[in-house]
Formats: structure tokens, C-alpha cells, sequence
């Protein structure tokens, strides 16, 4: 018998064996359609010259990548994503063509498809991506984006699922499905640790192996290995000294060797920063030029300094991909809307699951016996979501905004609704403006006066709605936000307006975090609406009039405060911002100057303990946990059993519907390890269902959770190792509500 090693014998002694084959191989997967057309890729690639076999793999314009013409093989078409099918804008500029028929469906945004906490939901989205993309004749979606939600001020957390890589991976794998299955690819971003958008153009991410592999990767992992993921995009930051582009561990060791990833990388816009080492490491398609995979890569492999074979298998790659999405027919392409009623449905049914309820004293739903005149007050109540800040958004067919929907809502029920817009957000200010400080006077000016005439609206009313929160320029890409405080003083405004009126019901419409000490303490119900899509407005009206009944759940924690978060509680955020730095737009001429320059580390030192592993371990209360929301009915949990098996510990439960009113519930199973030989938050969250229960139903809940998904990476083995020993699983429907518990043994 081999001699074990101390630490192997030690972690042996506690139980923890290790399954690293398992993780470490790369699981061909089955039935992978993109493996159909090896022999016909064969034969095409041996007929190629090298130049035409570089001109597959970079842009040919800004949103394309050639293929064969000779051949007839198309190019292939790429498409903004992630929550609608961007317009088409000039072939080699971001400058709109104002096409009568490219307007789409403004689909919820990341963190509001997220709130349904439904892999179902996840794929409707992504078959109704599908739809739109194909009806726009393009063949690659550029989302989901599933970048961990690691900061509260994370400039794109809006677009990104969760703060947990349990269920940002299960609805990556929804969406990854619904789009593929219905003939379009996806391409899952960025890839990886692109969790905060300051300096994303330089910064090296930092983090553990264990961080990386428990957090970080998991939903890429869950969407190459369980779904098939077609296409990846490399992020614009480093992880471990090397840009993510030509990144040899994630993109050939990770993603390709141990994953079994068989589709295409591409680089984010402007993302690749060399040839040989972006071309031995993993890269697959430069976008959206050829500056370093066009004439260069050519006269590296004619230098043989980059294999042929590499540039044989790339093709390969690509041909993978192009054969098994057919190009849209130019007779079907652009010839109708993009925006069609089967994807508006989509875009409501998601909607209408995703708002939380996160507070309710008696308000709602609203009624119509004792409420006559609505005041709903606040810019949000108008304003449109579907684009604004930097990076991708829709051109709407139409999005029916929060006022639009409650006045459709109570059309004919005697109930007047009247509205004030209270504050304006002042719009992003140029660097040096000269006049900032006079707008920001007028700005200040103007709000007063909208205030007054707010507080004046709000006295008439029986019942007041605000709405307010963020808005697309201030949770946008490029940046993040300075602080999480509502912007443009609605926290004074909402003190007044509870003031003239204390029946106050307030609407956040936000992609992320806000502080919301003081708006949670003036007002009597509190929700959480989103960046909700076309359909925004009817599903909140909907909720409102109690139609439905609320069912999201937090798909990350909001903190009391912005301190209280893991990183900034560490001080490892913000990191200093050297002056002329600036999103990765800028700098464009001198950009690989300027970025050797600028050399910075993100430090992801709270490792392990993101989002509410951080606050339920270190024990600091939130303002609402994870997983958190209230229904307008009451759901009772009973009678868990959780059996350890082999492979799986199958944990079932009865949940009913105690209430007056037909309504879904997530319920959550949480797992803790609390006689771990390693550190452990304290729980993680490891499985989850959506349940639609008639009033007074009950039903028995069934869910497995596979042993794999206990296991933790062990950083001196470099592998996957299952923990045996004692475990507590929790079910119930928040994190910090987890009425059932049961201590169980964990054993292979
Ligand atoms: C973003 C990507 C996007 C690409 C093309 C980049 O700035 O990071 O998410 O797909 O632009 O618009």
C-alpha cells in the first residue's frame, strides 16, 4: 500500500475523501449536438488554405465572424443579449440604422429572472431569446450573463443572476437550454471573476482556488456540463496575472480539458491583448477586430510559433457551432418584428414571479372598498428601463411602465390614480464639466419644487405608491456605483411624503442593492420591482390589486449597509482608481501603453463567504437575507425527512397553502456542516423549488440533492472532496426563515 501523505491521512481521519477523477476528467457530454459533424469538419477543414482558416476567427464586423463563402457556410451572426435582442446598428459602428422592425422584447434583466427562482422560467427567457434572435437572423445570443453578484455597488448586477453559484448556475442552465433547444446558441458571460466593472479593462482578480472554484465557476461549469453551452465569452480582467483571454488554465485546462467545453470562445469587445499567447491559450474568435487574429496570426503560424493544428482546431470550434445552428434563411431574416406576443408572455410570466414583497403592514393588496385616489409618485413610475448607461440594451417595441399598468389595472373600478414625479436623477456629468456645478444647482432647485408638489399629491390621496430607486444610468457597465444610497434624495422625500400621508406603499425599481434603512421605516408596504421588462408594469399592477400574489425571492441579501458587505468590510473594495483610468473604451490609442501601466489587484479576500455566506456566518444582520419575499398568503411548512442515499440525500416535505389565495412558494433547502474539519459558511443554500398551490392545498415536496453538490474544494489535493459526518439540512422559505431542520450523516 502507498504511503499517504500527512495532511491526506489527517483529512482521512476526518472524514473527508476525495473523488478528484471524478472532477478532474473531462466529462465528454453526452449526446452533445455540437459533436454531430466531426468527420464532415474533418473533410472541411483539410480542403482550407491558412488564410482562409484566420479569417474564420476574428470579427469580419462588429457583431459577425466569417465563414466560408466559397463553401456557402455563413458567417455567423452575434447578438446583444442578455435580456433582449439589441438593435442593429451600422456593420461597423455602434450607430443605429433605425430599422422599422428591429424593435424586440425588453426581457426582466438578470437579478429580476433571478427573483422567479424558477429553472422553468429560466427557460421560457432563454427560448424566447431564441425566438427573437432568430427572427433577427442571428445565431449566437451574447448571454446569459452569470457573473457571481459579489459587490452591492457591482455596476452590472443588474444583468447578473445571484450572489449564490447554486442557483445563478441552475437558471444558466435553463436559459443555456430554452435558447439551444429552440436553435440558437448562447454564449455564457464573462468568463471569469468579472464581479466588479471599475478598472475591468486591467484589473487582475485575485482569488482562491477554493473561492474560484465554489463560487465563482460553478454556473459556467453548470452551463458547459449540463446543457452544453455553445459559446463562452472571455472577460475583459485578468485571473492570476493573465487576461482572461489567453488564459491557459481557464480556457484550455478549466473549461475545455476538465469540463468537456466543445463549442467557441470569443473575447469580450476589445478583450484580446496578443496573438501567440491569446492563440495557444485558449481563445477562439477576436472581437470585434483583427488586430491580433488577423495578418499577425497568419505570420505566426508561418513563423511556427503557433501551431497549424491550433488553428485547425479552432476552426474546428467554429464549424462545431455553425453546423449545428443553421443560418437564418435571408427570406425569413428581419422580415417581421422582432418583438412577438409569444415573447411578450414570456417576458409578463417571468415578471409576475419576480417581484418581492419584502414588507406589508395591512396595505396590500390594494383595496378597492376603502381606496378611492391613488397619488403614485415618482420618476420611476414613467420612466422606461430598456436602455440607458453604457453596454447593451433594447430598443423596446414597448414597455409599459409602472402608472401605465396601475392605470390599466383600475380602469373602471372608480378608482382615480394621479401622479407627481417628485425627484429627477441628475444624468451623468462629463469629467470636467465646466458647468457641473450649475447643473447640479438647477437639478437641486428642480427637486425641491417636484418635492413640494409630491408632498402636496400625497395629502389628497388614500393611498400613496411610491416609486422610485435606481435607474439604467445609475446601475450601468463601465462603472460602479459609489455608494448603494438612493439617488436624488428620495430618502428625504419619502420621510415628507409618510409625513402628509403614513398609508404609504413604496416600489423599488432597482437591479441591485440599495440601502433601504430609512424607506423601510416610513412606509407601510415595500416592494421590490426591478428593471422588469416590457411587461414590468402590467405584473406589478398585477401584484398590486392582488391579481397574483407576490413570489419572488431575493436573489442576493440587501445589507443595513453598505459596510456591513463582506468586501467592504474588509476595505478590499473599492480599490484606488488611478486617475486617467476609466471604463475600457477609453484609452483606445494608447491602450496597451496604458494598461501595462496600470497594474491593480482586485482582492477577493472574504474568499469563500459571498453574499449571505459572509453575513450568516459572521453573523451580521441584514436589512432582508437571501431568499427572502412575502406572499398574500400564508405557507406552512411541516413534516421534513431528508435520507442520506449513496449518491443523493432525498429530502421531502409538506408544504400547504394556509391562506385565502391561490400562490407559488419557493421553498429552500439550506445544508450545514457544523462539525466541519474546514471552514464552512455557516449554511449554503444546495437546493430549491417553485410550487403553485390552490388555497388550502397541500402537497408533499420532493427534491434530491446530489452528493457532489456537498462537496467542497480542497486546495492541497487540487480536487473535489466529499466531507463525511454530520450535516443539519434546513427547508423553509428564506435564508433566515428556516423552520425545518434535521440532523442527518453524510456517508458515500
Ligand atoms: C460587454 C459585453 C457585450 C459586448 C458587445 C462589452 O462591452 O462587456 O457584455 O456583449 O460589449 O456589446
Amino acid at each position: 500500500m502507498k504511503h499517504l501523505s500527512l495532511a491526506w491521512t489527517l483529512l482521512a481521519a476526518a472524514g473527508i475523501t476525495f473523488s478528484a477523477c471524478q472532477s478532474q476528467q473531462a466529462s465528454s457530454p453526452k449526446g452533445n449536438p455540437l459533436m454531430a459533424h466531426e468527420d464532415e469538419i474533418t473533410e472541411i477543414i483539410a480542403g482550407m488554405s491558412l488564410e482562409e482558416k484566420v479569417n474564420m476567427l476574428h470579427a469580419k464586423h462588429m457583431f459577425s465572424s466569417a465563414g466560408i463563402e466559397r463553401l456557402g457556410i455563413a458567417d455567423i451572426e452575434y447578438a446583444d443579449g442578455p435580456f433582449g435582442i439589441r438593435e442593429e446598428m451600422e456593420p461597423d459602428s455602434w450607430m443605429p440604422l433605425g430599422w422599422s422592425t428591429d424593435s424586440a422584447t425588453f426581457f426582466p434583466t438578470g437579478s429580476a429572472l433571478a427573483a422567479t427562482w424558477s429553472e422553468d422560467m429560466a427557460y421560457q427567457y432563454g427560448k424566447g431569446m431564441a425566438a427573437e434572435a432568430y427572427l433577427r437572423g442571428k445565431d449566437m445570443i451574447l448571454g446569459p450573463a452569470i457573473n457571481i453578484q459579489r459587490l452591492p455597488t457591482g455596476g452590472r448586477t443588474y444583468e447578473y443572476l445571484s450572489e449564490d453559484p447554486l442557483l445563478s448556475g441552475a437558471l444558466a442552465v435553463g436559459y443555456t437550454q430554452g435558447a439551444q433547444d429552440n436553435g440558437r446558441a448562447v454564449c455564457l458571460k464573462h468568463y471569469a471573476v468579472n464581479s466588479q466593472e471599475n478598472m475591468r479593462g486591467f484589473i487582475n482578480s485575485v482569488v482562491s482556488e477554493r473561492a474560484l472554484r465554489e463560487i465563482y465557476l460553478p454556473p459556467f461549469e453548470a452551463a458547459v456540463r449540463e446543457a452544453n453551452a455553445y459559446g463562452v465569452m472571455a472577460a475583459y480582467n485578468k485571473v492570476g496575472g493573465d487576461w482572461c483571454s489567453e488564459n491557459d488554465r481557464l480556457l484550455n485546462k478549466i473549461l475545455r480539458d476538465e469540463w468537456g467545453f466543445r463549442g467557441i470562445v470569443i473575447s469580450d469587445w476589445g478583450g484580446t491583448h496578443s496573438t501567440v499567447k491569446a492563440a495557444l491559450g485558449g481563445l477562439d474568435v477576436e472581437m470585434p477586430s483583427d488586430r491580433y487574429f488577423g495578418q499577425a496570426l497568419i505570420d505566426s503560424v508561418k513563423a511556427g510559433v503557433v501551431p497549424e493544428e491550433v488553428i485547425n482546431q479552432k476552426v474546428r470550434n467554429l464549424l462545431r457551432v455553425r453546423l449545428t445552428v443553421p443560418a437564418v434563411p435571408k427570406e425569413v431574416a428581419n422580415k417581421q418584428m422582432t418583438s412577438q406576443p409569444a415573447q411578450q408572455q414570456i417576458a409578463y410570466e417571468v415578471a409576475s414571479r419576480s417581484i418581492v414583497l419584502l414588507k406589508n403592514e395591512g396595505l396590500l393588496p390594494i383595496d378597492a372598498q376603502k381606496v378611492k385616489t391613488i397619488a403614485v409618485i415618482g420618476d420611476n413610475a414613467t420612466r422606461r428601463m430598456a436602455q440607458g448607461g453604457v453596454g447593451a440594451g433594447v430598443k423596446a417595441l414597448y414597455e409599459i411602465t409602472p402608472l401605465q399598468g396601475l392605470q390599466t389595472a383600475l380602469e373602471g373600478t372608480g378608482i382615480t390614480v394621479k401622479h407627481a414625479q417628485g425627484y429627477i436623477v441628475p444624468g451623468r456629468m462629463r469629467r470636467n464639466d465646466k458647468n457641473a456645478a450649475a447643473k447640479a444647482k438647477e437639478v437641486e432647485a428642480t427637486n425641491k419644487k417636484l418635492a413640494k408638489e409630491a408632498v402636496a399629491l400625497a395629502k389628497e390621496a388614500d393611498l400613496v405608491i411610491f416609486v422610485g430607486g435606481d435607474n439604467r444610468e445609475v446601475e450601468t457597465e463601465g462603472s460602479d456605483r459609489k455608494d448603494i444610497d438612493l439617488p436624488a434624495g428620495q430618502n428625504e422625500l419619502i420621510q415628507a411624503i409618510a409625513q402628509a400621508n403614513p398609508n404609504l406603499v413604496t416600489v423599488m425599481v432597482v437591479g441591485a442593492p440599495v440601502d433601504l434603512r430609512t424607506v423601510n421605516d416610513c412606509t407601510k408596504s415595500l416592494l421590490i420591482s426591478w428593471f422588469n421588462g416590457s411587461e414590468g408594469g402590467h405584473a406589478l399592477a398585477d401584484v398590486l390589486t392582488g391579481e397574483i400574489s407576490p413570489s419572488g425571492k431575493l436573489p442576493f441579501t440587501f445589507p443595513a449597509k453598505l459596510d456591513d458587505s463582506p468586501a467592504y468590510s474588509l476595505g478590499v473594495y473599492p480599490q484606488e482608481q488611478p486617475a486617467a483610468s476609466g471604463d475600457v473604451f477609453v484609452n483606445l490609442v494608447n491602450r496597451d501603453k496604458f494598461r501595462a501601466e496600470m497594474k491593480a489587484d482586485a482582492d477577493y479576500a472574504e474568499g469563500i463567504l459571498v453574499g449571505y455566506r459572509w453575513y450568516t456566518t459572521k453573523q451580521v444582520k441584514p436589512l432582508y437575507p437571501f431568499g427572502y419575499g412575502l406572499s398574500y398568503t400564508q405557507f406552512q411548512y411541516s413534516d421534513l425527512q431528508a435520507k442520506p442515499g449513496k449518491d443523493a440525500i432525498e429530502v421531502s416535505f409538506t408544504l400547504n397553502n394556509a391562506g385565502g389565495m391561490d400562490a407559488e412558494e419557493v421553498a429552500q433547502v439550506y445544508i450545514a456542516r457544523p462539525q466541519s474539519a474546514i471552514e464552512r459558511p455557516a449554511i449554503e443554500l444546495k437546493g430549491f423549488k417553485r410550487i403553485a398551490l390552490k388555497k388550502g392545498e397541500s402537497q408533499t415536496v420532493s427534491l434530491s440533492i446530489p452528493l457532489e453538490k456537498l462537496r467542497h474544494w480542497d486546495e492541497a489535493q487540487n480536487g473535489w472532496a466529499l466531507e463525511e459526518g454530520p450535516a443539519v439540512v434546513y427547508v423553509g422559505c428564506s435564508s433566515d426563515n428556516l423552520p425545518l431542520k434535521q440532523n442527518i450523516n453524510v456517508a458515500r
